[in-house]
């Protein structure tokens, strides 16, 4: 069973570099949003956070675009649905409390973007990876 919400470990490491540090870094983002904070530091946090997942995102669907990956896009359709939860997290933040923000954050990266690493990001390392075999790029 895949825990509901969970920090960044090892165990959600693609073995991609640039993947990896990306994953991780919004899962850092992430943790920002705990314990005390003032609504000006998390509003900006808040849009911090949105921008660098809609470049891990864009960055991601270059690379499957580049291998010419089969299942892009439905993978893109995953990453449409979590650019329109941050959006509407965005859009509502103003009429939410700091603590119910960071209620949301919560869900949206320690939980779906979690789940979403595991299940349909794992599935495309093995074909970026023969590739990067095949072009001689070590990994
Ligand atoms: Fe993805
Ligand atoms: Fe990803």
């Amino acid at each position: 069973m895949q825990p509901a919400k969970a920090d960044w470990s090892p165990a959600i490491e693609t073995g991609l570099p640039e993947i990896d540090d990306q994953h991780r870094q919004l899962f850092e983002l992430a943790a920002t949003f705990r314990g005390e904070g003032d609504q000006i530091r998390v509003m900006r946090a808040l849009s911090m956070l949105a921008e660098y997942a809609s470049t891990h995102l864009r960055d991601e669907e270059a690379m499957l675009q580049a291998i010419g990956y089969p299942a892009l896009e439905s993978h893109r359709e995953q990453h449409r649905l979590f650019r329109a939860m941050l959006s509407a997290l965005l859009d509502e933040s103003r009429h939410l409390t700091l603590d119910q923000i960071a209620t949301r954050i919560e869900e949206l990266i320690n939980g779906w973007f979690y789940r979403h690493i595991l299940t349909v990001d794992a599935e495309y390392v093995p074909a970026v990876k023969a590739q990067r075999d095949a072009a001689g790029v070590a990994d």
